[in-house]
């Protein structure tokens, strides 16, 4: 009999049932607060305008753990929602923040050790204060690695204050999952809610030009870094930078001696994409070895049944599927073979 697959859903977010005021706390507006308006519901709010209505399954561990059930997902990482980075913030009250986050997800990580796993947020506004909170997380806290966005204010990810953080996180064997957020051109995009169908890949594409064109892959060879939603629209423009790289090396060579596409094998993507041709494209340029699922959990922009479009594929074999259901997700992790023992013993296979 084949080996049962084990399901890591890699891209999830949660949030904590209730924090503190942050306007009262920090003294100045900007935050988000959960605004409990009935059981199960919640409405997100900035100073008072809504935002997003989630429910349960956004901050209670056992909601998410009856659907994991229902969806043979054995493993969920979890992640803060981008909205609460708070890059924007003056930077201590970010840390302040980020402590609050950690804390929480690395509390659930520790009642339920063999279904979560954690990834933190971090102040990635100020590299040091980014950095104590990167070493904490990952030291006393247990966690995997970070979530962070895809820029801080005008800073790409090549930013040299922002690769000191991504330098802390390859020293100590963090991974990194880069999640779009605060996307661009929100004036053209005010319709048809265009900053999380257009904003969202773009701002992703914006990041892998960062880290490839910027020399960020070539400085740091061990650092583990993924991108959410597919690459966004990276992978389908590859063929246009490649070839731009070929004929304006004045522009596109300044930093890397290889053509972008020759740094696909040091990333890593999760497998959001709603469309078989497109995870079929993605196959072909990375490599099962090289995507993970995810599911962007519980949001409805999501996979509702995460792991179904892999499953659903015959031409992908078993060897494929394992991987980008969860052994990819593994390695990215950097579990070790204790914690996938723990995780496969605490877990109900599915044949
Ligand atoms: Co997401």
């Amino acid at each position: 009999m084949d080996d049962p697959l084990q399901l890591i859903d890699l891209h999830t977010h949660i949030l904590p049932e209730h924090w503190p005021d942050l306007k009262d706390r920090y003294g100045y507006g900007g935050w988000l607060q959960l605004d409990h308006h009935k059981p199960c519901c919640a409405r997100m709010q900035i100073d008072g305008t809504f935002f997003r209505e989630i429910q349960s399954n956004c901050w209670d561990p056992k909601v998410r753990m009856a659907d994991c059930d229902q969806h043979g997902v054995h493993v969920q990482v979890l992640s803060t929602v981008p909205v609460m980075f708070s890059y924007w913030s003056k930077a201590e009250d970010a840390l302040d923040l980020s402590r609050i986050l950690n804390d929480h997800i690395a509390g659930v990580v520790a009642q339920w050790p063999d279904r979560f796993i954690g990834l933190g947020t971090v102040p990635l506004q100020d590299p040091k204060l980014a950095i104590r909170e990167l070493e904490r997380l990952t030291g006393e806290l247990g966690m995997a690695g970070i979530e962070i966005g895809t820029h801080v204010d005008d800073k790409n990810l090549d930013d040299p204050s922002i690769v000191e953080v991504l330098e802390a996180a390859e020293a100590l064997g963090a991974c990194v999952f880069v999640h779009p957020w605060d996307m661009l051109g929100r004036e053209r995009m005010k319709n048809h809610w265009m900053p999380w169908l257009v904003g969202m890949p773009t701002e992703t594409a914006i990041a892998i030009c960062s880290v490839v064109m910027g020399g960020v892959l070539e400085r740091l060879p061990n650092l583990r870094i993924a991108f959410a939603h597919g690459g966004g629209s990276f992978p389908f423009g590859l063929g246009r930078i490649d070839h731009g790289f070929d004929v304006r090396p004045d522009l596109c060579a300044t930093r890397i001696d290889r053509k972008p596409s020759e740094y696909l094998d040091r990333i890593y993507i999760d497998s959001l994409v709603h469309d078989p041709a497109a995870l079929r494209y993605l196959v072909d340029l990375h490599g099962a070895d090289r995507i993970a699922l995810g599911s962007d959990y519980p949001f409805p922009l999501g996979e509702a049944v995460p792991g179904e479009l892999i499953l659903s594929m015959d031409e992908f074999d078993r060897e494929q599927k394992r991987k980008m259901l969860g052994g990819t997700a593994a390695r990215f992790l950097g579990l070790d073979e204790v914690r996938l023992k723990t995780l496969e013993a605490g877990n109900k296979a599915v044949p």
